[in-house]
């Protein structure tokens, strides 16, 4: 079973952002996968690394998004994005450094956080950009 499987729950209506969402998830899961087989080592940082990267990626997207829209909410929006990916650049740099953080801790944490951050934070843009004809 996938670690993560997006379904129309997690859709915030509009298409480009559900894209990225799901590129994610499946990024998430490639790198569960890749674990679950026995990769490890230098196997494992290549796909952290691109998830890590597309994460920043995406929270780009998002926020240009929302300050074009003008959403009211963005400061708060924007700082739940800068909280995860200093906590996220942290465990990276321990996990690189080799200070017992562990790749799937990393995984588990940013899954975690990006299933509550959709359900509750994202969809709220969502209805928001929907409102200004976006979809
Ligand atoms: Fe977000």
């Amino acid at each position: 079973m996938p670690l993560f499987e997006w379904t129309q729950e997690y859709s915030v209506n509009v298409r480009e952002l559900d894209e990225q969402h799901k590129k994610l998830v499946d990024m998430i899961n490639k790198l569960d996968e890749s674990m679950k087989s026995g990769n490890h080592g230098d196997a494992i940082k290549v796909i952290l690394d691109e998830l890590l990267d597309y994460t920043a990626y995406h929270f780009e997207t998002e926020e240009r998004l929302l300050v074009q829209y003008g959403y009211p909410r963005l400061e708060n929006h924007t700082k739940e994005h800068d909280t995860l990916s200093w906590r996220v650049l942290d465990m990276r740099t321990r996990y690189e450094s080799g200070e017992g953080v562990e790749a799937k801790e990393i995984l588990d944490f940013l899954t975690g956080w990006l299933k509550n951050h959709i359900l509750l934070s994202d969809k709220q843009y969502g209805v928001f950009l929907n409102s200004k004809g976006l979809r």
